[in-house]
């Protein structure tokens, strides 16, 4: 594996491979959810980049880019043992400049769920992302479904500005009790996680509701509020159509159901894709 820590070693290592690239972008602390990211890359590619990059510009004043969890050599050990080809780890210098041009996510879609409780969020990851594809110039690109909103964003960049890349969309990885993993699963404490388990039993009772034919969008809402009762606090609980309008029924293809609260001061997410 070749680490490359700046643009310049980067390029080198990059150099004109005519083969087959898939790019995975990661902000690091490299868990399951990544590897499955990782796995997808290599059986659909010849090359597999990895980058991380704990991106600032998408943190807002008051959250955790102090505190994000930092772990470089285990991190590098877990790109080793993928088989990964070319890891990129640049610094902030490397990737931004000052009075730089902005990237901004569309009024609609980037400031609704995710992005009206962490408005501006989803501004700086498209920055990001917009420069790591631009850099990296792969194949395919491979997101995971835990962040649906955000990879619904970043293929709308894509077909919006014309980037020449296949955006991949990955399953969800859980642990063995629902858990959607996250690198910020680490701030639970045992409590907490257990706690936390309702947000994935939220979603299973939604499916099973619609399941027994309960296909009111309101209604599924309301169960699933109920099962969340006990988390520190919902942000939201939202059933959208695959380019996240509002919808009054469920859509069979065509819906995710998705869920954000905070469990003690950890900021957690997760959804289904019905
Ligand atoms: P990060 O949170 O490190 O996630 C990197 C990628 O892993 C994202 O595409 C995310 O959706 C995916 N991922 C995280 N947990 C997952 C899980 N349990 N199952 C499947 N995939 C999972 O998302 C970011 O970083 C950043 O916003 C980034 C895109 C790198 C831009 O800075």
């Amino acid at each position: 594996m070749i680490i490359t820590r700046n643009i310049e070693e980067f390029n080198q290592a990059r150099g004109n491979l005519s083969n087959s690239i898939g790019f995975v972008p990661t902000m690091g602390a490299l868990h399951e959810g990544h590897i499955s990211l990782i796995k997808q890359a290599q059986e659909d590619n010849d090359i597999v980049i990895v980058s991380i990059f704990i991106n600032p510009t998408q943190f807002l004043e008051g959250e955790d880019l102090e505190t994000y969890p930092r772990r470089e050599q285990g991190d590098i050990e877990i790109c080793k043992r993928a088989g990964v080809d070319i890891l990129f780890m640049p610094n902030i210098s490397d990737m931004y400049s000052s009075d730089e041009l902005k990237i901004l996510a569309p009024l609609k879609a980037g400031y609704i769920l995710e992005g009206e409780s962490r408005a501006g969020h989803f501004d700086g990851m498209l920055q990001i992302v917009m420069k790591l594809l631009n850099l990296v110039n792969p194949t395919k690109a491979y997101f995971g479904k835990k962040d649906a909103q955000q990879l619904s964003l970043i293929k709308k960049m894509v077909k919006d500005y014309f980037i020449r890349v296949e955006i991949v969309a990955c399953n969800i990885i859980r642990d063995n009790q629902g858990l959607a993993l996250s690198s910020r699963n680490i701030y639970l404490n045992p409590s907490q996680k257990i706690t936390a388990l309702k947000l994935s039993n939220s979603l299973n009772v939604a499916v099973k509701s619609i399941w027994q034919g309960e296909l009111e969008v309101d209604k599924i809402k309301d169960i699933m509020v109920n099962v969340l009762d006990g988390v520190t606090k919902i942000e939201y609980v939202e059933i959208v159509d695959y380019e996240f309008r509002a919808i009054d029924k469920i859509k069979i293809n065509n819906t995710i159901i998705l869920v954000a609260c905070f469990v003690g001061d950890t900021r957690l997410i997760d959804n289904i894709w019905i």
